[in-house]
Formats: structure tokens, C-alpha cells, sequence
């Protein structure tokens, strides 16, 4: 069975299962659809059923300030501040080569007050272009204000096995690093995987439901010509790297005949899948809505068992996985991965 709560730290420990707040973000394009008064109820709902640990970022547009705003109200309604917040900082692409301390700084000090927190449980420092110098600097700023008592953990995103490596000697206090790791993407197992056993680093993952795809709606569905978002544009490149649409077809039956033996949908499959991996300490789960509240709560009194686990690894090793390191594919200039991304959100 797997545990509610994970050790991320001898002194920290955050939930397995962390609401992720990218879906609430303008750039997730559901800005004008979703009511904010709705979200922070099941905000509410999700906390009550244990799952207080939230991950934002610097860049998800109105996020850090909406999580912000539960802070306040759970904080009037309980007398204690119960939450947990990741946030990221994530320097835009066309500052790179001009970050001083006072940047990271000023960048950290906005977050503490859109969140309204004294101090960030974990901050995760994400670094667009390794060719331009400066990321193991800017890290030993980051350092600084964890030692004024303003960060309280720190982390990376989107770090590749090298990258990583060089933070930990130069050392970074490297806690976690937030990266995809899926059914259909792989890639951490090449190296990171066994980085991270050897660094005591943890994998917070994201991708686990490919942002929608891994769960029945898609079940028997013909490749869809238009997607409703950004993140469904993004996690059908993966499918196609990875399985193809007919191959991902067979993954959703795989997964549905597993989810009926062992009584749950065939996303807690998937998500019970990445947890049950070598290194991996949460799954980030979008959240937008109380609508997965209950069925995310199913993960912790259901179980997959290791031949489920091997029938599924069995599958996947017919197909391949994604080209290179976690993020490789997404910082290949003129690559269709990184052609969707948006570098320079920050100071927008
Ligand atoms: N560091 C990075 O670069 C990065 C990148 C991406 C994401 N993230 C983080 O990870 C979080 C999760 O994003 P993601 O891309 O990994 O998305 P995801 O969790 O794979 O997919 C989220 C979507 O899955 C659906 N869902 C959730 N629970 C479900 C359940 N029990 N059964 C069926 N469907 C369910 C919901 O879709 P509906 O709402 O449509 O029902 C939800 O919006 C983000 O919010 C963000 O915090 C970080």
C-alpha cells in the first residue's frame, strides 16, 4: 500500500500525491473558464482528504497569488498555516546571462508574498540553456537566502543527470528534482534514476497522467485533430515518441484490465505505477476542480502489485523512449518540443 506522506528530508516531508497548479495558469489557456471561487473549495476539499502539499511556479501566471489567497483563508478557518508550498524559480531565457543576487532576490521575495508565506518549503531552480554560463552561481545565490531563512528546501526542475551532478559538487543542498517521468516517458531511468539513489535526490514527478491522455476518456479514441490545451499538445509529442497512437491504445486496455483486477480507474494505475519506481517520492497531479478529488484518495487503500508492474515494463520495453536525458528533446533549438514552450514569463 502506498503511504500518504513521503521523507523528503530527515526534517521534511511533503504528500506522494502534490496538487499541481500549472492547470490553473493562464498559459494552460482555461483562464475565463474556471471559478476561482470553485477551485479554492476543492482547495479546501483536496487539503481535508490530506492532500496539502501544492506545486506552482514564478511563471504559472496568477497561481502563486490564488494559492496565496487559500493560504490566507485556511490560515483565518484553522489558526495554523497547514500548506505546503513548491514553487519554482525559473529566470527568463532572455535574462540569463544578467542575473545578479538582488534578482534572485527580488524574484523570491514576490513569490513569499503572492504565497503569503515567511518562508518557501521548497524552491525549484529550473535553468533554460546550459551554454550560457551563470546556473551554478545563480544556484549559490539561491543558497544565500536559504541561509537568511527565507527557503526552507531547495531543488531543481528539469535538470538533466549532468547538470544535477554538477549542482551536488559545487554544493547545492539538492533535495529533489521535479521532472517527467511517465508510462510513456522513461527517460530518467537511462542515468538520473541511479544518480539519484547514490545523491539521496528525489524525483517529483509530473507527466504520470500525460496530462489527461492516461485515463478513460481517450480509451478506444481516434487520434484527436485539435487538443484543448497546452498540456495535451505537449503530451501527444511524448505519445508519438513513445508508443505511437495505436501503441498508446494498447496501453489504456493494458491498464484498464489491470485498474479491474485490482478495483481501481486506470489512471490510479498509472500514477500507482510511477510511485511504486526506484527514487520517486510524489506524483504532481493537475488539479482544477474537486472532480479527481475522490479517485486520487484511491491510490492510498488500492494497490498494483509488482507483476502488474512487470506486465506493464514488459509492454513498454517493445516501444522506445523518449531520444536522450529528461528535458533533452525540450532544449533542442528548432526542435517541436521546445517550439511550444514560452522561455520569458517571469517579469511579464
Ligand atoms: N516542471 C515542469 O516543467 C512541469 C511541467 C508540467 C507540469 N508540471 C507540474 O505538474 C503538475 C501536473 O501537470 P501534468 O502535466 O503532469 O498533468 P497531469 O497530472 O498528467 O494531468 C492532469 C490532468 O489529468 C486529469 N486527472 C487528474 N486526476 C485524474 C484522475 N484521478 N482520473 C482521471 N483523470 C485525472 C485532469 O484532467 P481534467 O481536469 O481534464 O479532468 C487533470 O487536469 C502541474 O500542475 C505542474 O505543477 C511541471
Amino acid at each position: 500500500m502506498i503511504n500518504q506522506y513521503t521523507t523528503l528530508t530527515s526534517t521534511y516531508q511533503a504528500c506522494r500525491i502534490i496538487n499541481g497548479g500549472w492547470q490553473l495558469s493562464e498559459g494552460h489557456a482555461l483562464q475565463g473558464k474556471l471559478n476561482f471561487t470553485d477551485v479554492l473549495k476543492a482547495f479546501h476539499q483536496l487539503v481535508d482528504a490530506g492532500f496539502n502539499t501544492f506545486d506552482c511556479a514564478d511563471i504559472y501566471t496568477g497561481v502563486e497569488e490564488l494559492i496565496g489567497e487559500f493560504v490566507k483563508q485556511r490560515t483565518q478557518i484553522t489558526g495554523k498555516d497547514d500548506i505546503q508550498v513548491h514553487t519554482k524559480f525559473v529566470p527568463d531565457l532572455s535574462v540569463l546571462n544578467q542575473i545578479d543576487y538582488n534578482y534572485v532576490e527580488r524574484i523570491i521575495t514576490r513569490s513569499l508574498k503572492r504565497l503569503n508565506k515567511e518562508r518557501l518549503d521548497l524552491v525549484q531552480f529550473h535553468w533554460w540553456d546550459y551554454a550560457i554560463p551563470g546556473c551554478i552561481d545563480i544556484a549559490g545565490y539561491l543558497v544565500r537566502l536559504q541561509e537568511k531563512g527565507l527557503i526552507a528546501n531547495l531543488g531543481t526542475t528539469n535538470f538533466d543527470t549532468k547538470h544535477l551532478q554538477q549542482l551536488v559538487n559545487a554544493g547545492y543542498p539538492l533535495v529533489s528534482n521535479q521532472t517527467q517521468y511517465s508510462l510513456l516517458d522513461r527517460r530518467p531511468e537511462k542515468s538520473m534514476v541511479d544518480f539519484c539513489l547514490k545523491n539521496n535526490v528525489k524525483l517529483l514527478c509530473y507527466g504520470a497522467l500525460a496530462g489527461g491522455f492516461l485515463s478513460e476518456r481517450w480509451l478506444n479514441q481516434p487520434a484527436p485533430k485539435t487538443l484543448e490545451n497546452r498540456s495535451l499538445v505537449k503530451y501527444r509529442l511524448i505519445i508519438d515518441d513513445a508508443v505511437g497512437w495505436q501503441g498508446y491504445q494498447l496501453l489504456l486496455q493494458l491498464l484498464k484490465n489491470i485498474g479491474d483486477q485490482r478495483g481501481c480507474s486506470l489512471s490510479n494505475v498509472a500514477v500507482l505505477y510511477i510511485l511504486h519506481k526506484k527514487a520517486v517520492a510524489s506524483a504532481i497531479i493537475g488539479t482544477r476542480s474537486e472532480r479527481h478529488i475522490h479517485s486520487n484518495q484511491t491510490l492510498f487503500s488500492t494497490d498494483i502489485t509488482k507483476s502488474d508492474i512487470q506486465q506493464l515494463d514488459d509492454f513498454l520495453n517493445h516501444y522506445s523512449v523518449p531520444t536522450g536525458e529528461p528535458f533533452e528533446l525540450e532544449r533542442q533549438h528548432g526542435g517541436k518540443h521546445r517550439n511550444i514552450m514560452k522561455m520569458n514569463l517571469n517579469d511579464e
